[in-house]
């Protein structure tokens, strides 16, 4: 782990093969620098290297290093949100993997991710040629997902904060009467509550026909989440990661990719 600054020069190319002309590079570097000043005036910043499990594409991220201090703040949250956006899961390393193994499958496609943490899975779907709206509860989340898609990706991603449990109309706007052709989704299953309303949320969001990509770790409320779906009549298939991850304290962790199809 080091805290040098992110360098646009290290991140592969979006299309590979073709060279960036030296504005739009110079414009990159701007951005990342003005992004990263924004967010080291809120948190001190480290910055690790993660390398997915099958595809062995690398990537940088940027996270923040004081967790207890975060901890401390999210006690005067209303809802009282823990602050999981700040740390590297699985599960969005098991997601980004899938994209960069299938990108065909989000390709030109404009996709939505639900509760995008640190934006590892956002930039895996931008490098596979996605456009992306990345959403998260926290609006720090917002800006490092920014940060990272654009050191990783060459480019940023839409954003909009949103609170599942009240979702807000301009997310439902953006999904347009079509819905979203593909919803990204994962580790965001670990509280009993949020349950019904992610449920409520992706029949709402997610076109008819089109696929929810739902990654976990095996929770107690994921299990619920998939036995609704099963019973709406949402259908797919299942596939299974075992990492190595990058936490040794996650070494037993198995991560489901869900691939469900609404009906
Ligand atoms: C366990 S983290 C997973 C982050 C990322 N997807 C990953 O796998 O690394 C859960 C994410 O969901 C977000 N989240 C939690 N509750 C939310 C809510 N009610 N509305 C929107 N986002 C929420 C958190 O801020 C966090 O970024």
């Amino acid at each position: 782990m080091s805290s040098s600054p992110c360098n646009p020069a290290a991140s592969d190319a979006p299309e590979p093969g073709r060279a960036r002309a030296d504005g739009q590079t110079e414009a990159i570097s701007a951005q990342l620098t003005r992004l990263r000043r924004r967010l080291e005036r809120l948190e001190p910043l480290a910055e690790v290297t993660v390398t997915l499990p099958r595809s062995g594409r690398s990537f940088s991220v940027v996270r923040p290093v004081d967790i207890d201090r975060l901890l401390d703040e999210a006690e005067r949250d209303p809802e009282e949100q823990l602050p999981y956006w700040a740390e590297l899961w699985p599960s969005g390393i098991a997601l980004a993997d899938a994209l960069a193994l299938e990108p065909e499958v989000v390709r030109g496609a404009t996709v939505l991710e639900l509760g995008c943490g640190l934006g590892l899975t956002a930039a895996a779907a931008l490098r596979a040629g996605a456009e992306v709206l990345a959403t998260d509860y926290a609006p720090e989340a917002l800006l490092l997902t920014r940060l990272n898609c654009l050191a990783n990706a060459g480019r940023e991603p839409s954003t909009l904060r949103l609170n599942w449990r009240r979702p807000s109309p301009r997310l439902l706007a953006a999904a347009g009467p079509a819905g979203f052709p593909v919803v990204l989704a994962a580790d965001v299953l670990y509280e009993e509550r949020d349950v019904e309303p992610l449920f409520r949320l992706v029949g709402e969001v997610v076109a008819p026909g089109g696929l929810l990509w739902l990654a976990e770790p095996g929770r107690h409320s994921a299990a619920r989440f998939l036995a609704l779906a099963r019973d709406a009549g949402w259908r797919g298939s299942a596939e299974t990661w075992d990492g190595p991850w990058p936490d040794p304290l996650d070494e037993r962790v198995r991560v489901t990719v869900h691939r469900l199809r609404r009906p």
